[in-house]
């Protein structure tokens, strides 16, 4: 879109000269000889730029300039005054009253032309940020001059932010109590109730408004607070009289700052997300194969099973107890449940043992004692060396020691029994003498209960027999032998060696 530039001087040779010069180079441009025309055109058209001769018929560029300034939405457009002398002062009414840039009539055309290119670019620059932004940023302002108040809520709604207008430092940290949702505070100093170094305090206090950009507008007579603000952690200052592209500047530069941040922490958001998101997703996975592993020792133990005719649901109700009894002496959870799936595996050795030895009517000789004993070793060495195993090893390889050393195939004595081999020792003594087999009825509890009394300390471990038996008077694991009743028997190795 072609850029309108408006050019006021009293000298028609200058106007027609720019006018030239200017729309040579792409510009449209429109040429008054007056202020008074210039206003008018500016009601009616809002020019990207103004080219101000110092002096003119009916004002002078201070004067106009101000007048065009004082309209809010006049406020961003840049002025260039064209100056033939150097004065200073002339240069300082310029720049308090809104003027840009100060140039003078002598420099060359190239100069003048690159000035005015430099100017358009940063306003296109500065409009094309807010665009790529594609968002309102909330301004929170504290001034007590309701004139000042009114003029930085147009320039900050022309810039495309949400200005959030407050009369004194109070008013802003009530605000900001409220809602934390800003993402700069431009602040006066001197106000009433809480004034701007208070208000920065209480700001820089919160840790979550660490990342809000603080921007002090001072006197210049105020230099000496300049040093204090910025210890107490503001993030920027302007001094007034200040030119408006030059706030507008600052605050564009931090609210990019803040874009950053805000997009930082979207992005972070987001990998949290996709963080969680997979966890969840290995969490599944997890849970997957310790079900499919669970499975598959569910299915072992139905071979041994099978394959050993008396055990009927003996497997399960050592589960069961194992757990029970697991539970009761204070282990977590999670080795209860490990303790439950790896005590089925505890006979899984008898797969090896021959089926004439493993479902033999009678008492078994020593030779085949021997082989009956090998089921321990082969039950481990068939668990392999995986972890998710490692307490079904143990199990499998220790549940015939005893307390006293005499067991098998070690001989370990007491502590050095692992715990899980010891609970599930208990279980297992416990079913079998209930049980019944081809020679032999089952044994009633109170018989069962006091051989395991009789037995414990030289075979078992007291401590858990004793917590077991307290746990069977109570009728607490009845449940167990109606879930798993008796089929056809149990093997009953350990008691009849
Ligand atoms: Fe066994
Ligand atoms: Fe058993």
């Amino acid at each position: 879109m072609q850029q309108i530039i408006f050019v006021v001087d009293d000298s028609s040779a200058i106007r027609s000269l720019y006018k030239t010069v200017l729309e040579s180079i792409g510009y449209r441009v429109v040429a008054f000889k007056s202020g008074k025309s210039l206003l008018d055109a500016v009601e009616a058209e809002l020019p990207d730029l103004i080219l101000m001769g110092a002096e003119l018929q009916d004002t002078n560029c201070v004067d106009l300039a101000t007048k065009v300034k004082s309209r809010p939405e006049y406020l961003l457009i840049p002025i260039i005054v064209i100056s033939s002398t150097r004065s200073m002062d002339l240069r300082r009414n310029c720049f308090q009253a809104g003027v840009t840039d100060f140039i003078l009539k002598n420099c060359t055309q190239k100069f003048l032309i690159e000035r005015i290119k430099l100017i358009l670019q940063r306003r296109e620059t500065m409009q094309f940020n807010q665009h790529l932004a594609g968002q309102r940023f909330n301004v929170l302002i504290a001034e007590d001059s309701q004139a000042l108040l009114a003029l930085y809520g147009h320039m900050f709604e022309q810039m495309g932010c949400r200005p959030i207008l407050c009369k004194d430092g109070e008013e802003a940290w009530n605000h900001l109590q409220q809602d934390s949702d800003v993402d700069l505070v431009l602040t006066d100093i001197e106000m009433p109730n809480m004034d701007g170094i208070e208000l920065n305090h209480l700001i820089r206090s919160r840790s979550d408004f660490d990342q809000v950009p603080v921007i002090v507008v001072t006197r210049i007579d105020q230099q000496e607070l300049l040093c204090e603000l910025l210890t107490a952690g503001a993030s920027d200052y302007i001094s007034k009289p200040f030119i408006h592209e030059e706030l507008q500047a600052r605050v564009s530069a931090h609210l990019r700052t803040r874009l950053l941040y805000k997009e930082q922490q979207r992005l972070n958001n987001e990998l949290q997300e996709l963080n969680a998101y997979l966890e969840d997703r290995v969490r599944e996975r997890t849970q997957d194969l310790h079900e499919a592993n669970v499975e598959t020792i569910s299915k072992l133990a139905k071979v041994c099973d099978f394959k050993d005719l008396e055990t009927g649901n003996h497997i399960n109700r050592v589960k069961a107890y194992s757990e029970e009894l697991g539970r009761a002496i204070g282990l977590s959870s999670e080795v209860v449940t490990r303790l439950g799936y790896s005590s089925m595996m505890h006979d899984l050795g008898k797969i090896t043992t021959p089926d004439r030895i493993l479902n033999k009517p009678g008492p078994l000789d020593a030779d085949e004692w021997i082989k009956m004993r090998e089921h321990s070793l082969a039950g481990a060495s068939l668990l392999g060396d995986k972890q998710f195993f490692s307490m079904a090893r143990e199990i499998a390889l220790y549940h015939h020691e005893r307390m006293d050393g005499n067991g098998y195939p070690k001989g370990l004595k007491g502590n050095e029994i692992p715990l899980s081999a010891r609970i599930v020792a208990v279980v297992d003594v416990f079913d079998a003498l209930i049980s019944k087999r081809s020679y032999k009825p089952a044994w009633s509890q109170d018989e069962a209960i006091a051989e395991l009394q009789r037995i414990s300390d030289d075979h078992l471990d007291k401590r858990l027999v004793d917590m077991f038996v307290s746990m069977l008077d109570s009728g607490q694991l009845d449940y167990i032998r109606n879930i798993y009743p008796e089929t056809s028997g149990s093997s009953l190795e350990i008691v009849s060696e």
